[in-house]
């Protein structure tokens, strides 16, 4: 048997102020099938997660929620946990940057660093709002782009144009949050001194990473690594920086480290604690293997600032860096206005977890290619395969061996060899697609050995036989379940519950068959299942997919978005801005026809002012002149008087409408003429 490794495996972490969704998703199902598969391999395997907690938008994303940040993490640390694990995301520690564990460690790395003079001092020039009294993030300001012109792009790149640039260089830049023109304010910030690297990242990325993203990086390398920039001044939801004031961790700073936050956390509460030193000393460097999965769009952070932040405290680096690509929906972008941003909760009122994780696997290689979830394919290939191939297997016999008393045969036939010899004739290879993250691959092969199976059923006919030879018909089906298990042990980093399902109706338990390498160990001895062995009743494993079910989920995606839309685009005013409107009741005391002007009546209002006021209101419609005199009714008083053809309006009636009618508002109870409305 191969010797034990001690692994330890991350995804990154989401950010703790909005739901996890099917793009988040391709991540932590890609890397809980590479952990489960190495926990099958038998290796000693640990896989952290948490949720990234700090920084300027969750601070002002609980602002807006009257929440403190603590509350909103916490509520989004449950929801998070509740949605990934609903997909079988199976985390040994799922932890928050906002620990105590992740303070403690980030000031160690800190205060290392500094020791070691790679920690210094620069000014710096940033843009500050005035009204929202804070530095503002690059994402909040917004302006027009520098070089082609376009309007409403963030600090930091033009959407239409791509190119990047400071928010300092935005046309007539202004707070996102406010709409306040920022003024430029210098700041001290702290610097880690990232150049001093140099020579070391472009060392440690030839062994780190594949090809193109090695490439990527030395793109960057070669342009000369600019220092860091990890302060900023509160305002600011984090760690504050020992020894500073009013300085924080930028969030890029303590994020990765909540990486190992999450480890030392477990490691406490299981009374593993020394396992922290075995995985992240220096010294482990080639003993112990640490991994971290994450998307195309943080390689710089997790394989430049990442491993020298590390080195620089004398902690071991990754041992690799994985990296793959975005989500896209039928060939397009995810897009919340077109309902394909799907949430995992919106998805699983409509959908099984179980059809998500095949389809990932089926479309995952090692490559930063974009993965593609088309509508069509994902039912075809659940449909097709899950139903229609592997169930298929178990659901076509179940029936028959139960008129045999659900009892195996006591051993495999010559026949049955070779059909169990062609399921483990892959073994190896599927061993070799999974390790590296190949899961195509691993799909393909696994979908041929269950269509080699499918195949044998149909040749043999047991539903035919069973009328003449039972004890034949136990035997063939003996040889296709064992086979079948054969593949649920394939199968199983992809589809857990799936393969469990069957290994319930198999009648054996979960540890039987717990590894690799026991397959290997069982075909020596060409015993696989039980002699004589009973099984359970079937259970339904798989379930099809409908078409409708898919596009409910759109709809209702779209539909939820299309309300969410319709709340953000109501122009709210302040109460300041109310309390500018000055109304009052007035008293109309003549009402008389314009001539020349068919909708309008004039009117003389008293609103307990000197001189009654002169107005032109658009009722003739709907009130004689003689209905109306003596009236009390509701005006705006401070509206600036309007030049008509016919004189001068110098206020206005409220009055409220629908397509019928017209209706002056008025006082249901009598009440002074100058009142002021409140
Ligand atoms: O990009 C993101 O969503 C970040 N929250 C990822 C952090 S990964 C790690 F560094 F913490
Ligand atoms: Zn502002």
């Amino acid at each position: 048997m191969k010797k034990q490794k001690k692994i330890l495996v991350t995804s990154a972490l989401p950010y703790a102020n909005g739901p996890i969704h099917l793009g988040h998703l391709v991540e932590y199902i890609q890397t809980d099938i590479w952990v489960r598969f190495q926990k099958l391999m038998g290796h000693e395997v640990y896989y952290f997660c948490a949720d990234d907690t700090h920084g300027t938008p969750i601070m002002l994303s609980a602002q807006k929620q009257n929440k403190t940040p603590e509350q909103l993490i916490e509520e989004v640390h449950k929801e998070h946990y509740r949605d990934l694990t609903l997909f079988e995301v199976e985390f040994d520690n799922y932890y928050t940057t906002n620990s105590p564990e992740n303070k403690e460690l980030s000031e160690t790395i800190y205060l290392r660093a500094k020791e070691k003079g790679y920690i210094y001092k620069k000014n710096v020039t940033q843009l500050y709002c005035p009204k929202d009294k804070m530095f503002l993030p690059d994402r909040y300001v917004k302006g027009t782009c520098p070089k082609c012109g376009a309007k409403e792009q963030y600090g930091d790149s033009c959407e239409n144009c791509g190119t990047s640039y400071r928010p300092n260089d935005l046309l007539d830049a202004k707070c996102a949050l406010c709409g306040t023109k920022p003024v430029e304010k210098e700041e001290e910030h702290i610097f880690f001194k990232l150049s001093a690297f140099q020579d070391f990242l472009k060392e440690w990325l030839t062994e780190r990473v594949d090809e193109s993203v090695k490439n990527k990086m030395y793109e960057w390398l070669n342009q000369g690594l600019k220092d860091w920039d990890i302060s900023r001044d509160g305002p600011y939801f984090g760690f504050e920086i020992p020894g500073e004031k009013n300085k924080y961790f930028y969030v890029w700073l303590d994020a990765p480290i909540g990486y190992m936050a999450s480890s030392l956390n477990y490691f406490r509460k299981t009374g593993k604690e020394y396992l922290f030193g075995e995985f992240w000393n220096e010294t482990q460097e080639n003993k112990t293997y640490v991994y971290h999965f994450i998307g195309k769009d943080i390689i710089y952070f997790h394989t430049l600032f990442w491993p020298a932040i590390l080195k620089s405290a004398n902690f071991r680096t990754p041992s690799a860096v994985f990296v793959h690509g975005f989500l896209t929906i039928n060939g397009e972008k995810m897009s919340k206005s077109r309902g394909t941003f799907i949430k995992a909760t919106s998805y699983l009122k409509h959908l099984d977890p179980q059809a998500l994780r095949y389809y990932y696997a089926s479309r995952l290689s090692n490559s930063l290619d974009d993965i593609d979830l088309t509508i069509s394919d994902f039912i075809l290939k659940y449909n097709g395969s899950v139903v229609g191939n592997f169930a298929n297997i178990f659901s076509r016999c179940a029936k028959l061996l139960e008129r045999l008393n659900n009892q195996l045969a006591k051993n495999i036939s010559e026949e049955g060899k070779q059909l169990i010899q062609f399921a483990l004739k892959h073994k190896n290879d599927i061993i070799k697609f999974y390790e590296r993250r190949n899961f195509q691959r691993v799909i393909r092969t696994i979908e041929e050995i269950g269509s080699e199976i499918n195949r044998y059923i149909t040749e043999k006919e047991p539903w035919v036989l069973i009328k003449n030879d039972p004890q034949k018909t136990r035997q063939i089906i003996t040889d296709i379940f064992n086979a079948g298990w054969i593949l649920s042990i394939y199968l199983y980093p992809v589809l857990p519950s799936f393969s469990k399902g069957i290994w319930e109706f198999l009648n054996i338990p979960v540890d039987y068959t717990n590894n690799f390498n026991s397959i290997s160990d069982s075909i020596e001895k060409q015993i696989l299942l039980p002699p004589n062995h009973k099984i359970h009743q079937y259970r339904h494993l798989a379930t099809r997919i409908q078409k409708e079910q898919v596009e409910r989920m759109f709809l209702e995606e779209k539909q939820e978005q299309q309300t969410i839309q319709e709340k953000k685009d109501i122009d709210y005013i302040t109460i300041e801005e109310l309390n500018k409107i000055e109304l009052k009741i007035g008293k109309i005391i003549e009402a008389t026809e314009v001539e020349g002007a068919d909708k309008l009546l004039q009117l003389k209002v008293d609103i307990g002012e000197e001189k009654p006021r002169n107005v032109f209101a658009g009722i003739k419609k709907y009130y004689k002149p003689e209905e109306i005199i003596g009236m009390k009714v509701v005006l705006v008083t401070n509206l600036k008087p309007r030049k008509m053809k016919f004189g001068t309006s110098e206020a206005m009636l409220l009055a409220a409408t629908d397509d019928k009618t017209l209706s002056l508002i008025i006082p249901h109870k009598d009440i002074k003429e100058g009142s002021r409305l409140s």
